[in-house]
This record gives C-alpha cells, structure tokens and sequence, in this order.
C-alpha cells in the first residue's frame, strides 16, 4: 500500500497558485506589469571632446561628444525609447561661484540639445537637468555663501538656465536642485518668455543618497564637493531629503504639483519604491522614477564579478521600479533592456 499524499483527514487544496505558472504563456497572461521601452528614459553625459570616454564607476556608459549623443538620441528612437536626458560634463574654466555659464546661450548642453533638434526633431524628447552642480566651483545645485546654500538666490539662476534651455528647444526643464519655490518661479520665467508649450519634470522628492557617488565621477563634481572649494558644506543634507522621511515626499510632491510641474520624479527609485507607490496613490499624476548610477553600478560590479545575471538582474530591478508605481523610468540600462524587449 502506498503512503497517502496527504494526512487522513486533510482536503487537497482547492486553490493552487501555482496553477498558472507551470508555463511561460500562462504566465505571460497573467502578468501584471509589463515593461516597454515606451516607459524608458536614457540618462546621457555629453561632453565637449571628439572621443568617447568611459566613466569609470558605470561599465557601459559613455560621455559623449555632440556627435555622440545625436547618434544616441536616433538609437533611442528606432529603439522605441520616447525620451533622452542629458546632462553636460563642464569643463572647470567654465565653473564659477555665480554658475553664470548655466545660462549660456552657447554652453555644451544648449549646443547639444539643438543639435539634437536639428537631427531628431520632435520625434526624441530632451529633458534637461536643471540644477547648477555642473557650473559651480563646489559642486553645489546651488549658490554657496557664508557656508550655506541660498535658496532664492539660487531659484533666480535656476529660471534663467530653464529659459536658455528652452530657447535652445528643450522639451522637458526638470529641476533637480530641491530648492523651495523653484517650480513656480521656473514655470513664471517660462510662461513669460512664451514657453508655456515647455514642461517641467521635477525633482521633487530627491533623497540625499550615497548612490549618486558615480554620477559625480561622471560629471567632475564630487572631487569638489569633498574640497576647499565647498568651504564646508560637503553634503547635500540641508537641501536634498533625509532618507529617514516619507510623509515630507508627499508634501514636497505637493507643492510642485500646486506650483505647475507636470510630471513628478522619486529618486533614488530602488530604496525609495514605497515612495514610488504612495506618491502615484495619493496623487494620480504622471510619476517618474530615476534608478541612478550607484543603483546601476552595483549592478554591473556584481554581474562583472560572475556574482548575478547582470542582464536577468537590470529587468527586474526596473520592472519593480513600474510594478511600484512609476510611469516612467529614467535608467542607464534603458538602451540594452529596450534592445532585448525587441
Ligand atoms: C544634480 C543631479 C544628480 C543626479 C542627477 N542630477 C546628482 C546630485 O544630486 O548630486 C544623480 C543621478 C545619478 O546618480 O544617476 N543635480
């Protein structure tokens, strides 16, 4: 006599969750999320050098000539990626104490996004970061005085740097700079020039993470923040938010939303997917998350290792970014995922 498969007495299940898993098609009907390259943002750093050159902390990625980016910008589109970001490696005879080079009509970014333009059209978006850590001798978003970063001085250059931006054909100003006030001033500056067709994506629960350390490498900024040129102020605390905090995204997403921003960022996106969540619950506006370089990099080093699947590991680390919420992502690895989604 065979042993029973189950204990006397016990009924066999009526519910199998695993009913539909036992094949990839059943699984594929039934899966909630799905990721499409139409929900991908690609992070570019240009630069203002013929070649390409690595950043060393980001395997794979690349800062970029004009030529370059105007090449990555077309991949983007053939790749079904709607969207680009970029952000300008400035060179250091460019970076002052008043970032007054931000508002260059002719600086690396405003060059770059009308080549762009003149290449792509209307058929790539442009976001441009705006935030004036590339353009400071300290590395700060902002302007730094008596050891403090000013807010409304700051908000100021901010405006003038989405206007050159945008004469320059901008599709999306996305402050990343968290200072108060920066959206509606942004968005008066914008309105007044006639602009009012430009959005803005922002930044509005950016956390103060050790996570963007290769990003800074990317750009020059963090060697910087670590100097004499920060006098002091060698963090981003008193302007982007403390980790420990929740309720304050809502608050920050509020304001942005009453000061006119058309969509809203969560970033980082990996350790802030609770964040991700009750920003769309309790708003129902287009969200966006950033998985930034570090979230990126640790990636890449494990996979490099032979520790994880590098390529199995990136998918679901975006996929969870959308299950969480996120209407859209901004991530480095959006060209290979969008290539393998093909
Ligand atoms: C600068 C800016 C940062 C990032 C995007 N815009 C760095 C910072 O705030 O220090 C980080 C992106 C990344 O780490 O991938 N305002």
């Amino acid at each position: 006599m065979s042993e029973p498969l189950l204990p006397a007495g016990a009924a066999f299940p009526t519910t199998r969750p695993r009913r539909i898993r036992q094949h990839a098609w059943l699984r594929s009907l039934v899966a909630e999320t799905v990721l499409t390259p139409a929900d991908l943002i690609w992070p570019l750093f240009v630069h203002d050098h013929p070649a390409a050159v690595p950043v060393g902390a980001m395997p794979g990625v690349e800062r970029l000539s004009i030529e370059g980016i105007v090449r990555a910008a077309a991949e983007a589109a053939a790749l079904g990626i709607p969207a680009i970001a970029l952000f300008p490696v400035v060179e250091s005879r460019h970076k002052s104490d008043d970032a007054a080079h931000a508002f260059d009509d002719d600086n690396l970014a405003c060059r770059t996004v009308r080549a762009i333009r003149r290449e792509t059209g209307n058929s790539v978006g442009i976001v441009c970061d705006v935030a004036l850590d590339p353009y400071t001798t300290h590395g700060h978003d902002g302007l730094l005085a008596d050891g403090r970063i000013l807010n409304d001085e700051t908000v100021a250059v901010l405006c003038q740097q989405s206007l050159s931006l945008a004469s320059a054909g901008c599709h999306i100003v996305a402050p990343s700079d968290m200072m108060d006030g920066r959206v509606g001033a942004i968005r008066q500056a914008l309105d007044g020039a006639g602009r009012q067709d430009v959005c803005i994506l922002s930044y509005a629960a950016k956390y103060a993470s050790a996570f963007y350390g290769p990003f800074r490498d990317a750009l020059g900024s963090s060697a910087a923040l670590g100097d004499g040129a920060a006098r002091g102020v060698t963090d981003k605390k008193t302007y982007q938010m403390d980790t420990a905090n929740g309720d304050e995204a809502l608050r920050e997403v509020a304001l942005d939303l009453a000061e006119g921003a058309d969509m809203v960022m969560v970033k980082p996106a990996g350790t802030a997917l609770d964040i991700i969540h009750r920003v769309k619950r309790a708003f129902g506006v287009p969200t966006f998350a950033y998985q930034v370089s570090g979230e990126y990099s640790m990636i890449r080093a494990a996979a490099t290792n032979g520790w994880i699947d590098g390529e199995k590991a990136a998918a679901e680390s975006v996929l969870v970014i959308k299950r969480a919420g996120a209407d859209a992502i901004l991530t480095y690895f959006a060209p290979e995922l969008a290539r393998a989604m093909r």
